[in-house]
């Protein structure tokens, strides 16, 4: 076994592990200890407590007072694209709508961009979700459209991550205009015989301008059938079938639920997932509302049925440009009413269980050790210092990553004791010229 590491003197340590005895059970409620210390063995979490009783480690960093949470788990982003849409969103900032069919101009992109290209920006993006304390991401395809761009889609994704989508029904491409029913044959037929071997998960977006309930519900079966499991892009722009249908094949996800009927509520309040049964989760996407200028979803409607809640990013070049979950839990509390500890509950065990993962999520003896350290004594400033780069340093698996875009580690253990609790000037020029190359 390699060095085990000590960080002491964290000001607030989010757990969402009340019991502390996490033990691979996966994330529970949200849950904190203050002037806390935790230990890494590996790739794990060894052990956590208060900073009093912290056991002698290998290495030792010294978190002077700063806060430590799970590194954040974005359960929904597209990132294997080419191309930009920065006129379509200056046009809805002008006034126009956002409309399904804008994908199109995307997928043109994408299937013009060589796999160098769409590998460029995929490793761009993941390492900007890096740098904002994302340590776990899904990732879709869904901007190919064909049997080749679809499959390199899903294979350029599986290179980085293990929660990867297939998402060939992310609209009907323009050759299969007037046969969206062939299309559909496609999707599930020879598209997802080449697709299948590189994911996890099968979604659809089943919403007008896109695919009908019997549309996604054909995918979707398809898709269980090659071992994928569901998850739904539903009612994103108006009220329509997609939640019942995410309940009816027990999808780990329904997701944006911006426009719900209360049968849609009770339904994902009775489909919360439970010790006994996986259940769906309804992942909000507030940048997509931000990025559209739609309605929020009503978070507290869902939080007060009972519904789990994730918070994720939806990462993609049109409606929601943003790959910063701190960005997204600031919207949350401020326009969606979740409260502070609701939305970083969302961001990090929420994603880990729209993904069914009970590695990630959560700090506890036996989690894996991702983590996000921020320069600030409590998750509340996440919202409360919105846009401002407050991630300080990010742990995956163990080991830290360098701050800003970088994947490359860094020299992460401090000489010698507990320092003074300042930030040292040498810590401070490196950090200014890791923002400097940031942006
Ligand atoms: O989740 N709704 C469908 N897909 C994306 C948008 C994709 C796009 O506009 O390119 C979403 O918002
Ligand atoms: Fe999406």
């Amino acid at each position: 076994m390699g060095e085990s590491l000590l960080i002491a003197r964290i000001g607030e340590l989010v757990t969402n592990a009340p019991d502390a005895d996490g033990a691979g059970h996966g994330p529970g409620p949200f849950a904190v200890i203050n002037d806390a210390a935790l230990v890494i063995e590996a790739d794990r979490i060894a052990w956590t407590g208060p900073s009093s009783r912290a056991p002698a480690a290998d290495k030792l960093v010294d978190a002077a007072g700063r806060a430590v949470l799970p590194g954040f788990v974005d359960s929904h982003a597209h990132l294997v694209f080419a191309g930009e849409r920065s006129a379509e969103f200056a046009a809805r900032m002008a006034g126009l709508p956002y409309a399904a069919g804008g994908i199109r101009s995307t997928v043109a992109a994408t299937r013009a961009a060589s796999d160098a290209e769409l590998r460029g920006g995929l490793h761009r993006l993941a390492g900007e979700m890096l740098g904002e304390g994302t340590t776990t991401f899904e990732c879709k395809s869904g901007y190919g459209l064909t049997v080749a761009d679809e499959s390199r889609s899903v294979a350029l994704a599986a290179e980085i991550t293990a929660e990867v989508t297939y998402l060939g029904a992310h609209v009907v491409p323009a050759e299969f205009d007037g046969d969206a029913d062939g299309y559909v044959d496609l999707v599930c037929g020879p598209m997802l015989e080449a697709c299948a071997p590189h994911a996890r998960w099968v979604d659809v977006f089943c919403e007008r301008g896109a695919f009908s309930a019997d549309q996604a519900r054909a995918v979707l079966t398809a898709g269980r059938a090659h071992g994928l499991i569901p998850r739904i892009h539903a009612s994103q722009l108006g009220p329509g079938p997609g939640v019942q249908l995410a309940v009816e094949l027990g999808a780990a996800s329904a997701d944006h639920c911006t426009f719900l009927t209360d049968a849609d509520v009770d339904a994902l309040a009775a489909a919360a997932p439970s010790a006994s049964s996986d259940g769906t989760v309804a992942t909000l996407l507030p940048g997509a509302e931000f990025g559209t200028r739609q309605p929020y979803p009503d978070a507290r409607r869902l939080l007060d049925a009972g519904v789990t809640v994730a918070l994720a990013s939806d990462c993609n070049p049109g409606s929601s440009y943003t790959s910063s979950m701190p960005f997204c839990i600031a919207l949350a509390v401020r326009d969606m009413h979740m409260t502070t500890s609701e939305a970083v509950w969302a961001a990090t065990a929420g994603g880990a269980i729209a993904l069914r993962r009970t590695d990630v999520g959560y700090v506890a003896p036996g989690a894996k050790a991702d983590l996000a350290m921020l320069d600030a004594p409590s998750h509340a400033y996440l919202a409360y210092r919105p846009g401002v780069p407050l991630v300080h340093a990010v742990y995956r698996s163990g080991t830290r990553l360098g701050a800003g875009y970088g994947w490359e580690a860094d020299s992460w253990a401090l000489p010698g004791a507990l320092g003074d609790g300042r930030t040292s000037e040498a810590d401070v020029v490196l950090r200014r010229a890791r923002f400097a190359a940031r942006v």
